[in-house]
């Protein structure tokens, strides 16, 4: 291999691992697993898969693509191409609700990352030995029903995203992605084979897998394509400022699959060691947020080597929580960094103290604001479903909308490579099958 080659493989290898990271988070092992229990299963999980593959897939390239064109952050990529191709600057919007989108999240998911640091000192301490699902079920009610005790791990969590973010500490995280996240899937495996000796690994393979049509409706469909656009970081610009980083030589299709095969086998693992606990013991899947936190430490609990096996998995989970967290903070501070005198470490601040001040309003969801709703959601519930549901699936649309419609099309279908029937596919999927289908999924669920 000559020396060129493999520079580009290295950088093709960062790269990958960067997108992954951002994309493998709470999402996939926390949210994936709530939302099929949430939505009845098998049903759920073949319209997620197909949303991954229809329109997750083709709204990654489409966003990298413009992030690699663009060279600047999302906003400015998306005005600078629009003005080059003689489109509307009001493009720039899809930058703009991107960049929205990524804090609102961040406020919620700083307080799952909370708890993720909650059980892994849970696990120090032996909180979960012997414990029976009644036990489990009472530590984290208690939990929740602590403001206080969530504001601190909340605040824990936001700190650590802060001093990352403020430093522009990027280079380190890679090579830990590189080894943490084998390692996270290897842990995965093992409560795969857990979940194989508790007797009900059938009925979770069955309940995620064999579907009962008539389970499919507006709601789920809608839920489905929201964790899809949720779970591979889509709709919030953060795929493209990934993209502004990439080399011309890197396959976008190919990457994109490496990316989507790995986040979609984490998710499913995650579903495959959590679903034999529920049914072992008696719990509901429709369990809500807490699913995991009150399934798999009854695995830590009751199994040899439980204690530092539960250690390490909710210290990797909260790993792959931060270096997702860290992606979602980026975008609002380098809009800061850009648009205001404010230096980086006073803009990831000035950033950061925001996203934590509307995380302790979602975080009362569970306590004292309980009863407080908003369009009939707990605060929570409704960051969740405006981002998920609606902002991420919309501004996800744009970027496609824009690259299969807006731009040359020639220069597109040269850059991914793509001739003959390929690049007939691309374009029927691109044009047609993607945005119809989030459009689709929007009326479906909103009537
Ligand atoms: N994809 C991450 C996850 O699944 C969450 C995330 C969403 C990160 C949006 C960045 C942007 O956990």
């Amino acid at each position: 291999m000559s020396k060129l080659s493999h520079a580009q493989w290295s950088s093709k290898m960062a790269f990958i691992l960067a997108a992954t990271g951002s994309a493998v988070g709470l999402g996939n092992i926390w949210r994936f697993s709530y939302m099929v229990g949430d939505s009845g299963g098998a049903a759920f999980v073949l319209v997620y898969l197909a949303c991954v593959a229809l329109v997750g897939l083709p709204i990654l390239v489409a966003e990298w693509l413009i992030g690699r064109r663009g060279q600047e952050n999302p906003i400015n990529s998306m005005l600078d191409l629009a003005r080059q191709s003689g489109r509307l600057p009001a493009w720039a919007l899809v930058g703009a609700s991107g960049v929205l989108a990524a804090f609102l999240i961040l406020s919620f998911y700083s307080v799952i990352g909370g708890w993720s640091l909650s059980y892994t000192l849970g696990s120090v301490t032996g909180q979960f030995t012997g414990q029976d699902a009644d036990g489990i079920g009472a530590l984290f009610s208690g939990l929740l029903a602590n403001p206080t005790a969530l504001t601190l791990w909340h605040t824990a969590f936001m700190a650590l995203v802060i001093f990352i973010v403020a430093r522009g500490v990027t280079k380190g995280l890679e090579g830990a992605v590189r080894t943490l996240m084998p390692a996270l899937v290897i842990l995965m495996v093992i409560l795969v084979i857990y979940g194989m000796t508790t007797g009900h690994f059938g009925e979770a393979m069955a309940f995620m897998f064999s579907p009962d049509w008539s389970a499919i409706n507006g709601e789920v469909v809608l839920a489905a394509m929201g964790q899809a656009f949720f779970t591979l970081s889509l709709g919030m610009g953060i795929m493209m400022a990934y993209g502004s980083y990439l080399g011309q030589d890197v396959s976008l299709i190919g990457t994109a699959r490496t990316v989507i095969i790995f986040d979609t086998v984490i998710a499913l693992l995650a579903g495959m060691a959590i679903f034999p606990i529920v049914f072992a013991n008696g719990l509901s899947p429709g369990e809500g947020p807490g699913l995991i936190f009150v399934t798999l430490p009854l695995a830590f609990g009751n199994m040899t080597g439980g204690t530092i096996l539960g250690l390490m998995f909710f210290l990797l989970l909260t790993f792959a929580a931060l270096t997702s967290a860290i992606s979602l903070l980026e975008p609002t501070v380098e809009l800061l960094e850009e648009r205001t005198p404010l230096s980086r470490v006073a803009a990831t601040l000035v950033a950061g103290v925001a996203v934590w001040v509307l995380g302790i309003a979602a975080l009362m969801s569970f306590n004292v604001w309980s009863e407080l709703s908003i369009a009939g959601l707990n605060i929570f519930d409704f960051l969740d479903t405006l981002t998920s549901k609606f902002m991420l699936p919309l501004t996800g649309l744009g970027a496609i909308l824009f690259v299969a419609w807006r731009l040359d099309r020639d220069g597109v279908l040269g850059e991914l490579g793509l001739t003959g029937a390929q690049a007939q596919l691309w374009q029927v999927v691109a044009r047609v099958v993607a945005p119809i289908g989030v459009i689709a999924v929007f009326v479906y669920g909103l009537i």
